[in-house]
């Protein structure tokens, strides 16, 4: 599979980076995101570049490609709800827009969140955008979308979260998140096992397109 990522610089990018490059199904990877990933890897390409709303620029080097895993997105804390759709609503589907029309043949793969709003009615910000995404998303003309919705993530192999106090409490919370894992699988996932369940369904597939964390973490 050729796999373009979006977010491979954030701690859920960084772990679906670990997972493709380390996948021997997996042929090459286009990393597009706006800094660096600071990896070398002879299956790794990377694009550059501010403008996330028109991708009109860079299109020849969008096409080709048989999966989209979209790991871009921010937390909602501190936002408004305007700042907040155009960061998740409007990044999201003006990529997706344009990667559909280029390769229809391709699957595409959101990292959403658990509690994501389908109705997109009810009263959290949040819950409500990301639904809308889903639901839009859901109607491009892509081979196969799958919205992947994880509850807590603990970060594994190194991975460490760009923001300090998410990271804090993963280091203090690290023993109980591997239990959770293990003896709750609809409250938390780990990096690794995201990756490696987006890089399957991309390959193979899912019975429903709405993914939830035990979902995620049964395959
Ligand atoms: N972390 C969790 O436990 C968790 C749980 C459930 C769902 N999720 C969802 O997973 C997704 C990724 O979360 P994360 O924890 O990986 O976040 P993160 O560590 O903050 O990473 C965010 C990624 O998005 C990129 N990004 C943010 N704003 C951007 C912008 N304006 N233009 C271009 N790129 C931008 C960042 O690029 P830079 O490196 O350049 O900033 C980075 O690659 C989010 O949608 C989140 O809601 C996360």
């Amino acid at each position: 599979m050729k796999i373009i990522l979006f977010g491979a610089t954030g701690m859920v990018g960084q772990g679906v980076l670990r997972e493709c490059l380390l996948d021997a199904g997996v042929e090459s990877v286009l990393a597009v995101g706006r800094s660096p990933t600071g990896q070398r890897h002879g299956k790794l390409h990377e694009i550059q570049r501010d403008n996330f709303l028109d991708f009109a620029d860079i299109e020849s080097e969008l096409t080709g490609y048989d999966a989209c895993f979209f790991c871009l997105g921010v937390t909602a804390l501190g936002l408004t709800e305007e700042r907040y759709r155009q960061l998740t609503y409007d990044i999201t589907m003006a990529a997706a827009t344009t990667l559909a029309r280029l390769n229809p043949g391709m699957v595409f793969t959101y990292v959403t969140g658990a509690g994501t709003d389908s109705t997109e009615q009810g009263r959290l910000m949040w819950a409500r955008i990301k639904g809308k995404t889903e639901n839009d998303l859901l109607k491009l003309p892509f081979r196969a979308a799958y919205m992947f919705r994880p509850a807590v993530i603990q970060p594994l192999h190194g991975i460490r979260s760009k923001t300090a106090w998410y990271q804090m409490v993963y280091d203090v919370a690290a023993p109980l998140l591997t239990w959770l894992h293990r003896v709750a699988p609809k409250y938390a996932t780990t990096t690794e096992q995201l990756g490696r369940a987006m890089i399957k369904v991309a390959r193979d597939g899912y019975p429903k397109p709405v993914l939830e964390n035990a979902d995620i973490n049964a395959i």
